[in-house]
């Protein structure tokens, strides 16, 4: 109920409006978030790498309603890809790219074109792009555009929701050689026609999926901070005889150091999902949901700096 409640609110502009004017502490956005700016990324990348994470960058933004908007936030990542290829921190840094954000709700093929731009752009900087997944009514739309590029830019990756029932589908036919598939347990507020409600469900369906993707010949990332997710990947990867190389752990910047830490030690690669730049409002109310315990510490930083 509460979720359902953190999740209107992350669409609503009103609210938007009023929690954006807010004095919020930096603090809390910090928790979650590099910055604002092109170097606040490119600072905590440092940091990340220089402890032994992987990162994918996310210039913050989604449901653009604008072709300048959109156009904003492609150069936003050719400038971000320019300044991380020339701090030779291509690979282990690559990008996350929502195509929401790029146009997708209202010119589709002009977010296929800026996604190609961005694509090439990686490519050229020795790295790859991942593709988010957002709510279920842009899941064909998304997993269509993702097909086309993967045309050229065979290593783009997908992102896989496992709390949609058509999820085991899509993992069978991403799961060959070549492809990258971040699984997650999914973020949206999402009806029970299209997805199960229930967390013991979503689990369940979340080790169906990962099944599939550590018995396949793609890459496996295995995206979610739940201990026990986790335990069975590793163990999955022992069962499937797979090397520690040939899939990855990935978690939200702020959520779980610790178990982070653990994981890089254990020898495997971590990747960080490092968000950065002005628009955090939808993310950070996504982040709420997962956790409602937060919303005390978030409603507690109003009014104060
Ligand atoms: P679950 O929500 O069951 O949490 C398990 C445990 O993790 C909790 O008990 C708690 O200990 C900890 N935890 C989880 N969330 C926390 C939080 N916010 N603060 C503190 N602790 C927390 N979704 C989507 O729809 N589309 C996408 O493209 C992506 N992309 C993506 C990339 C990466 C790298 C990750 C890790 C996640 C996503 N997600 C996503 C989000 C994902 O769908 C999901 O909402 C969150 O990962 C939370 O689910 P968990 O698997 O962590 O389990």
């Amino acid at each position: 109920m509460l979720r359902s409640v953190i999740l209107a609110a992350a669409r609503s502009d009103r609210v938007e409006r009023l929690v954006g004017t807010a004095p919020v502490s930096r603090d809390v956005v910090r928790r979650y978030v590099a910055g604002a700016a092109l170097d606040d990324a490119l600072k905590t990348s440092r940091e990340l790498v220089s402890s032994g994470l992987a990162v994918s960058l996310d210039y913050l933004g989604e449901d653009t309603t604008s072709p300048e908007q959109a156009a904003t936030t492609k150069q936003a990542y050719l400038d971000l890809l320019g300044a991380l290829s020339a701090e030779g921190l291509c690979p282990p840094v690559e990008v996350s790219i929502k195509l929401s954000a790029l146009g997708q709700l209202f010119d589709e093929k002009l977010a296929y074109r800026y996604a190609r731009e961005i694509c090439q752009a990686a490519t050229n900087a020795g790295t790859t792009v991942t593709v988010d997944m957002e709510d279920h009514t842009t899941t064909d739309s998304t997993l269509e555009l993702l097909m086309q590029l993967r045309k050229d830019f065979p290593d783009t990756g997908a992102v896989l929701q496992a709390y949609l029932r058509r999820t085991e589908a899509d993992c069978r036919e991403l799961a060959g050689a070549g492809s990258r598939v971040r699984l997650c347990k999914g973020a949206y507020d999402e009806p029970e026609s299209v997805a199960f409600q229930a967390k013991l469900d979503v689990d369940r369906s979340y080790v169906r999926c990962l099944n599939i993707l550590m018995a396949g010949e793609g890459r496996p990332m295995v995206a979610t901070h739940d201990p026990r997710m986790v335990a069975i990947a590793e163990d999955r990867a022992k069962w499937f005889d797979r090397s520690p190389d040939s899939f990855e752990f990935q978690m939200l910047y702020g959520i779980r150091p610790d178990e982070q830490r653990r994981l890089i030690a254990d020898g495997y690669t971590m990747r960080v999902y490092l968000p950065y730049g002005v628009q955090w409002y939808g993310y950070l109310m996504r982040r709420l949901a997962e956790r409602p315990a937060n919303l005390a510490f978030f409603l507690r930083s109003l009014g104060s700096r």
